[in-house]
């Protein structure tokens, strides 16, 4: 059963609770502020809408640790309204800014069939970008189609679909602080 609120009824199982993202947070934050050392900063460039509160908790623990940061965000989709992924990208918000000669961090929520990171990364490294790695909260191994080089992993969790910390159904369930798999019963009703 999962931890507290109006959702612990949709939630079959907790994946990851939130003690574990807090410190995985930090971890992957002294990580990359140990490999960035000597850069001037690194542009985190923030997948939406999932990475939103990845992206906000990594940046402050970089903020502790790590070398001055900015931020974009890019929007792009490849699931749509469902949960299998269709490996057709569209860009719906570009960057802001010229990233050429930046060290740049992808920060993804969620690493599945790797379609969307393997486009991503082409993408900016077309920019010039100076640098291109990823910082991804989760993987799923067992249903990797394309490999993408993900330096910076919080968890490898099970092939099923998960909801919380930024990750949606349908566009619910983002602001669930912790990770976890929906009752099946719930796609039943939609
Ligand atoms: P791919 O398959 O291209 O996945 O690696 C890219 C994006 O799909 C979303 N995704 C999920 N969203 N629960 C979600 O709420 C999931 O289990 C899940 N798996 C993939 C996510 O936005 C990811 O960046
Ligand atoms: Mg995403």
């Amino acid at each position: 059963m999962a931890e507290g609120n109006w959702h612990a009824a949709d939630i079959d199982r907790v994946i990851v609770g939130e003690d574990q993202i807090r410190d995985k947070v930090d971890e992957l934050a002294k990580q990359v502020a140990a490999d960035y050392a000597t850069a001037d900063s690194v542009l985190l460039v923030g997948v939406l809408k999932g990475a939103v509160m990845f992206m906000a908790d990594f940046a402050r623990a970089l903020g502790r640790h790590g070398p001055p940061v900015e931020m974009e965000f890019m929007a792009v989709s490849s699931y749509g309204q469902g949960t299998t992924s269709s490996g057709v990208v569209r860009i719906l918000k570009d960057l802001d800014s010229d990233i050429a000669g930046r060290h740049v961090i992808v920060v993804e929520d969620i690493v599945d069939s790797g379609l969307t990171l393997s486009w991503l990364m082409k993408y900016l490294q077309s920019r010039r970008a100076a640098s291109v790695e990823v910082v991804a909260l989760l993987r799923k191994p067992d249903a990797v189609k394309v490999t993408v080089p993900v330096k910076y992993v919080g968890f490898d969790i099970p092939n099923e679909f998960v909801v919380g910390y930024g990750l949606d159904y349908s566009e619910r369930y983002r602001e669930v602080p912790y990770v976890g798999v929906l009752r099946k019963s719930v796609y039943a009703q939609s």
